[in-house]
């Protein structure tokens, strides 16, 4: 069912803060490697010092700019952009005199003093050193990726990186890896987007905003996520006989519950007529941390309401 997700190169997983990105994404690269994938789950962070949530959450010992071994078939990274710059500089100034020399271009100086971009630009670079790397047999060392993306204002202004660097610079090999990044980013073939949001109505809103904003940005939505959907114990019966019920005797106590089960059916309805992609609806459960992540992991299934998803993959 998730075999189309698996086949991608990188998974970016987005979304507004809270929503379960960190949990989306450490669960999807967890049944990635069980389905026998080599995944490399990635934290992009707004901080890269501090105790790294993501690998809390797999059981990662150790979270830094190395790649790390966390059980067969998955490995973690905490991205960081002194490590891109490292990379950065390697490809595009192979000699000192030549880096002090492009110091004195305007071009690069109008990017440096581009500021917060350095570090956005420093973090795709060492994504991108990632994604490229091969065995010697030719092989990528890293076939799938999962990102967590921070909460989605950091996520769009990454995504937005490359066109403000290529306006700046559009020649040259930094340009050109910066193209190449962006081709990356906007091949449906390769990467995908997932989008979460969680069953609510303003989420939900900001779910759509999100979404136009990745169109607006070429970028390929491949899957939306409904995380946290409520138990709903009715059928259609009990739900009609209830509804009566409460309109001959007004409010009782599970009025709450039955409001936010139909907010959260409206919200998924309202999320799969607005977007062209398929939406995975996963389940609010009684668990926390790597407990969590394994039985998110174990049960992704689509919800009945919609279409598998598997079927509107293209
Ligand atoms: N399906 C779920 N069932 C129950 N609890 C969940 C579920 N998904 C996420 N949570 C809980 O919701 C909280 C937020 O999840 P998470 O940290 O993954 O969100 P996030 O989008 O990464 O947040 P941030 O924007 O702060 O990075 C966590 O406490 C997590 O345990
Ligand atoms: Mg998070």
């Amino acid at each position: 069912m998730l075999e189309a997700l698996w086949d991608r190169r990188a998974l970016l997983v987005s979304g507004k803060g809270g929503v379960g990105k960190t949990t989306l994404a450490a669960a999807l690269a967890v049944a990635a490697a069980r389905a026998g994938r080599t995944v490399l789950l990635a934290e992009l962070a707004p901080e890269e010092d501090g105790p790294s949530p993501l690998a809390a959450r797999v059981g990662a010992r150790q979270a830094g700019p190395q790649v790390t071994r966390v059980r067969p078939g998955l490995h973690f990274v905490r991205l960081s952009a002194a490590e891109g710059h490292r990379h950065f500089l390697e490809r595009a100034l192979p000699a000192r005199w030549l880096a002090d020399a492009a110091l004195r271009t305007r071009a690069l100086r109008r990017f440096l003093e581009a500021g917060p971009a350095l570090r956005e630009m420093g973090l795709m670079y060492q994504l991108l050193a990632l994604l490229r790397r091969t065995r010697p047999d030719g092989r990528f060392v890293h076939p799938l990726t999962v990102v967590d993306l921070p909460a989605t204002g950091h996520a769009l202004a990454l995504a937005a990186l490359p066109q403000r660097v290529l306006s700046l610079m559009p020649g040259g090999p930094i340009g050109r890896d910066v193209r190449e990044g962006l081709d990356f980013l906007q091949d449906a073939a390769r990467t995908a987007m997932v989008l979460a949001s969680l069953p609510e109505p303003l989420p939900v809103s900001e779910a759509l905003t999100v979404a136009a904003e990745l169109r607006r940005l070429e970028l390929p939505l491949s899957a939306a996520v409904l995380n946290r959907m409520p138990e709903d114990p009715f059928t259609p019966e009990s739900r009609a006989a209830l509804h009566r019920m409460l309109a001959a005797h007004g409010p009782h106590q599970g009025w709450r519950e039955l409001e936010r089960l139909e907010r959260a059916r409206a919200a998924s309805v309202r999320l799969s007529r607005a977007l062209r992609a398929p939406l995975l609806t996963l389940p609010e459960l009684h668990a926390t941390g790597p407990a969590l992540v394994e039985a998110l992991a174990e049960g992704f299934a689509p919800h009945p309401e919609h279409a598998p998803w598997q079927e509107a993959l293209p």
